[in-house]
């Protein structure tokens, strides 16, 4: 898709725009919330939630798992998308209910290959990073928040320089695209327990990707 091409959220109205990464707060329902977990939850069931290895050799305090084409994974060889989840099974397809969203937020044109599924206990956080393992930077990246408050950081399109944080919540969608495709961002920490969506606490973060 060339870059004159207009995706569906650029038409819309977020609810506040940071840095140009556009945030859709409450976009998703309590009963859609509701039903995404319980969608998640069979998907994990075919492709265990695992703790992937950075490429310096330590585990992510983040478990993941993928649905789709490929599935996000990292270890000593570095950060890439793989054909089969570490236990040799193909990933699941994306849940029709996270492809609606894509499909009200980003496009009919394409679906997405990837969706990495996040999943953050208790202390989990995300160390700031670029998502820059996709083949084409022209289309978006959406993610979708469930369950516990998350602190959201923003840098730079590159690495270091001042940053924003923000609060995360469940139901709550955000789009990287155009120039703010390449930010810097990350999860400084959870406030666990803060939502009643996981009985057990926790949470799930849903990104959508265009990756081959
Ligand atoms: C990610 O960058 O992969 C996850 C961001 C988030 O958990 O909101
Ligand atoms: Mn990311």
């Amino acid at each position: 898709m060339s870059n004159k091409s207009r995706y569906r959220f650029e038409q819309m109205q977020p609810t506040a725009v940071i840095r140009g990464i556009a945030l859709f707060e409450g976009f998703i329902s309590r009963e859609e919330q509701a039903e995404l977990v319980a969608q998640i939850r069979m998907l994990a069931k075919a492709a265990p939630l695992f703790s992937p290895q950075t490429p310096y050799g330590r585990p992510m305090s983040v478990r993941m798992t993928s649905a789709g084409q490929v599935g996000w994974f990292s270890d000593r060889n570095g950060y890439r998308y793989a054909e089969r989840h570490p236990e040799g099974a193909a990933w699941p397809a994306i849940p029709k209910p996270v492809l609606a969203i894509w499909r009200a937020l980003v496009s009919e044109m394409r679906e997405p290959d990837c969706c990495l599924v996040n999943y953050y206990g208790e202390g989990a956080r995300m160390g700031m990073h670029q998502d820059r393992d996709e083949a084409d930077f022209d289309w978006p990246v959406l993610s979708i928040s469930l369950g516990d408050d998350a602190l959201f950081r923003i840098g730079n399109n590159q690495r270091g320089g001042t940053t924003q944080s923000f609060w995360l919540r469940s139901g709550d969608v955000l789009v990287m695209g155009g120039a703010a495709r390449l930010i810097h961002h990350g999860i400084d920490r959870i406030a666990f327990g803060s939502s009643p969506l996981l009985p057990n606490g926790g949470r799930i973060n849903l990104t959508l990707r265009v990756a081959l």
